[in-house]
C-alpha cells in the first residue's frame, strides 16, 4: 500500500523485513507434523490444514494459474489459519494486509491473536501470501539473479535527484523488466487472479463442510492494497458476499489507470496530527515543543528546519558512512513516518531536532528503508499486471503535469510520491491473460452491505477514496475515525471497534455521519525513547 523504492505503492501495513524463503526446498511427505516452513508441506488440491507455526494451521494449495486455460499449469497457494474461538471449522473470515506484495502468512503469524481484540472469535481467521508473494508462486522478479537485483536496486535513485532522471530510470527498468518477463508466468499474477483464488479457496471449503460452494460467502477484511482486492472481489461477485470490512481505501477506479494524484490529499492532515499532538505531549517528550505557544509554532520550525536543509545538507562525519542528510531524505522519513504515527511521531521529532543540531546520528539510527527487496519486486509487477499497459502518463510532460498535481494536493508528500509511487508502472507491458483483466467497477448491489472505513489523517490513502469506493456499491457505508495513520486499527479507538463489532455479529452498518474519535492521548504518541548514542 504500501513505496519508494523506498516506494510504497499503496502502503504497506506492518512491512516487516524477513529473508525470501526458498521455494524449492525439498518438501518432505510428512504433514502430521506441526510444520515451520512451507517446504515442509505437500502441495495439495484439496483443503488439507496441518499444524504450523505452533498455534496456527496452514495448507499450501494448488490452484491453476489460469482457471481458464488449465493447461497453462499450476501454482501452489500458501494459506494460514488461526482458530480464534475452539471451532477449526467455524467460518473463516479472510485477509490481505496491503502492498500489493504484503505477506498474508506473516501478517496472521504476527497479528492473528491481535485481531480477536477488534473482531471477537465467532470467526476463525484466514490468511494467505497472494500469487507472487513470499511462499506463492510465481516468482517474480525483474533481474536475472539475486545479486543483478542488488545492484539495480543499490544504485536506485534518491527523491532528492532531478525529475528527468527519476523519469528516465523508470524507462530503463520498465522495458527491461517488461522484456525480461515476456515468456515467464508473471502475467498470472494481477488482483483479479487472486480473487479467482479466494472464490476457489471458499468454495472448496463449503464442499469439504458439505455445504453448496455455489453458495458459498466470502467474509473478508482488507487494508490498503487489500481494500483494492476487496473492492475487485465485489465487484467481480457481488452476490457472493459475507461481511467485508475495507480499510484505509485505495480509490480502486484510478489504481487501475496506474496514478491517483488524489492519494495524497490528506497528508498534510496528517502532519497536522503531528504538529498538535506533539504540542500537546510537551518538550519532555516531544523535543520539536521546545518554546512552542501552540501547534503552529511547532510546524513553523519544522519548516524552518526543512528550509535550512535546502540550502544546507547536514553533514554526516562518520558512522556508518561520511554522508549528508538532504531535505528530501527527511520528507521521505517523515511521510512516511505518517503511516504508523504511534510508532514513528516520536522518532521523526527526535530526527528532526537532531539535524536542527546539525547531528545526523537518530536519522542514522532509525531511518530504515520501509520495505524489504523482495516486497518491492511484487509491487512493482502486480500493480504493472493490474495496470495492463494503461499508464495515463504518456511522456515527461504528463509526469510534469502529475507532479504539479501532487504538489497542489501535498506540501509534505508531492516529491516523496512523485519520486516514488508515481511512476512504478512506468513502461512496465505485463498483460494478464483474458480470463484475468479486470473489467471495471460500475453500481453495484451486493448481498450484503459492504463496510468501508478511513481515517481522515491517512497520508496515501484518503477518506475521499472510501466516500468515492461505496459509491459503486448500494447500501455500503463509511465509518470515519478522526486519528492520523494509514488504516484505523492503531487507532485505539472502542467507537469504530464497536461499529466493526456491530457489523461483525449482526450485519448493522454504522449510521451515516458518524465520526469516531481515537482513545489515544497525544502523549500515546510519544513514547519515551532511549536516546540516541552520541
Ligand atoms: C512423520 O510423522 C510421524 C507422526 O508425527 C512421525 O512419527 C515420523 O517420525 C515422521 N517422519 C518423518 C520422516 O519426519
Ligand atoms: C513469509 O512467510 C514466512 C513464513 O513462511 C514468514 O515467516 C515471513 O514473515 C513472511 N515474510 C514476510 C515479509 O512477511
Ligand atoms: C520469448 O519467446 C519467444 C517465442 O518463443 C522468443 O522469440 C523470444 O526470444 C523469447 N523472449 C525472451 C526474452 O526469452
Ligand atoms: C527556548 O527559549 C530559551 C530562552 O529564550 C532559549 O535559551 C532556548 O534556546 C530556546 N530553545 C529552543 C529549542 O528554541
Ligand atoms: C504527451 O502525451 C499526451 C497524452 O497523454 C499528449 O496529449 C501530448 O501531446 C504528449 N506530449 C508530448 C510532448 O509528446
Ligand atoms: C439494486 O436493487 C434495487 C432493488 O431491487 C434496485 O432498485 C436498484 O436499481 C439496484 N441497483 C443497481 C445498481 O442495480
Amino acid at each position: 500500500m504500501g513505496r519508494t523504492i523506498s516506494l510504497a505503492a499503496v502502503g504497506l501495513l506492518a512491512a516487516t523485513a524477513s529473508a525470501f524463503p526458498s521455494l524449492n526446498t525439498k518438501r518432505q511427505d510428512n504433514t502430521t507434523e506441526m510444520v515451520s516452513d512451507f517446504a515442509q508441506i505437500t502441495p495439495s488440491k484439496d483443503i488439507n490444514w496441518v499444524p504450523c507455526y505452533e498455534s496456527f494451521l496452514c495448507m499450501y494449495l494448488t490452484v491453476p494459474l489460469d482457471y481458464k486455460v488449465p493447461d497453462v499449469g499450476n501454482t501452489d497457494i500458501a494459506f494460514i489459519k488461526y482458530v480464534t474461538g475452539g471451532n477449526p471449522s467455524a467460518p473463516d473470515i479472510l485477509f490481505n494486509p496491503g502492498g500489493p506484495g504484503g505477506s498474508g502468512v506473516g501478517f496472521l503469524k504476527g497479528s492473528g491473536q491481535g485481531l480477536t481484540s477488534i473482531l471477537g472469535t465467532e470467526y476463525n481467521f484466514v490468511s494467505f501470501d497472494p500469487r507472487g508473494v513470499n511462499n506463492t508462486g510465481p516468482t517474480l522478479t525483474c533481474a536475472t539473479s539475486p545479486e543483478a537485483r542488488d545492484l539495480y536496486l543499490a544504485t536506485r535513485l534518491k527523491p532528492s535527484a532531478p525529475f528527468p532522471e527519476h523519469w528516465a530510470q523508470s524507462l530503463a527498468l520498465g522495458d527491461y523488466c517488461t522484456e525480461l518477463n515476456a515468456n515467464t508466468t508473471a502475467k498470472y499474477s494481477g488482483t483479479s487472479a487472486v480473487v479467482q483464488d479466494m472464490m476457489h479457496f471458499t468454495e472448496l471449503t463449503a464442499s469439504t463442510n458439505g455445504q453448496a460452494p455455489e453458495e458459498a460467502l466470502i467474509n473478508y477484511f482488507g487494508i490498503s492494497y487489500g481494500t483494492l482486492l476487496g473492492q475487485t472481489l465485489a465487484s467481480m461477485y457481488p452476490d457472493r458476499l459475507g461481511r467485508i470490512i475495507l480499510d484505509a481505501n485505495v480509490y480502486g477506479a484510478r489504481y487501475y489507470t496506474g496514478f491517483d494524484a488524489s492519494s495524497v490529499e490528506d497528508g498534510d492532515h496528517a502532519f497536522n496530527f503531528f504538529f498538535s499532538f506533539c504540542y500537546e505531549a510537551g518538550s519532555e517528550l516531544c523535543p520539536l515543543a521546545a518554546n512552542a505557544t501552540c501547534a503552529g509554532d511547532v510546524e513553523t520550525r519544522y519548516r524552518a528546519l526543512l528550509q535550512t536543509l535546502d540550502d544546507e545538507p547536514v553533514i554526516r562525519k562518520g558512522q556508518p558512512t561520511p554522508g549528508f542528510v538532504t531535505r528530501a531524505d527527511l520528507e521521505s522519513y517523515a511521510y512516511n513516518a505518517m503511516y504508523e504515527p504511534t510508532a514513528k511521531f516520536g522518532p521523526l521529532a527526535m530526527i528532526a531536532a537532531g539535524l536542527e543540531q546539525g547531528d545526523t546520528s537518530a536519522y542514522d539510527l532509525l531511518a530504515k528503508p520501509p520495505f524489504t527487496n523482495d516486497l518491492l519486486e511484487s509491487l512493482l509487477l502486480i500493480t504493472a499486471i493490474d495496470n495492463a499497459g494503461n499508464f495515463i502518463l504518456k511522456n515527461y510532460t504528463d509526469y510534469l503535469s502529475a507532479i504539479t498535481q501532487l504538489q497542489e494536493n501535498s506540501f509534505y508528500g508531492w516529491r516523496y510520491y512523485a519520486t516514488g509511487n508515481t511512476l512504478i508502472v512506468n513502461h512496465l507491458n505485463i498483460l494478464p491473460p483474458e480470463s484475468q483483466v479486470f473489467k471495471g467497477f460500475e453500481r453495484t448491489n451486493t448481498s450484503t452491505p459492504i463496510l468501508f472505513i478511513g481515517t481522515t489523517g491517512d497520508p496515501v490513502t484518503p477518506l475521499s477514496s472510501a466516500f468515492k469506493m461505496s459509491q459503486y456499491f448500494e447500501s455500503s457505508k463509511v465509518l470515519t475515525v478522526d486519528a492520523p495513520g494509514h488504516s484505523f486499527t492503531g487507532a485505539s479507538s472502542k467507537c469504530a471497534i464497536e461499529a466493526v463489532q456491530a457489523y461483525i455479529g449482526t450485519g448493522t452498518l454504522p449510521e451515516v455521519g458518524i465520526i469516531c474519535k481515537t482513545d489515544l492521548l497525544p502523549a500515546s504518541y510519544f513514547p519515551k525513547l532511549p536516546a540516541a548514542p552520541q
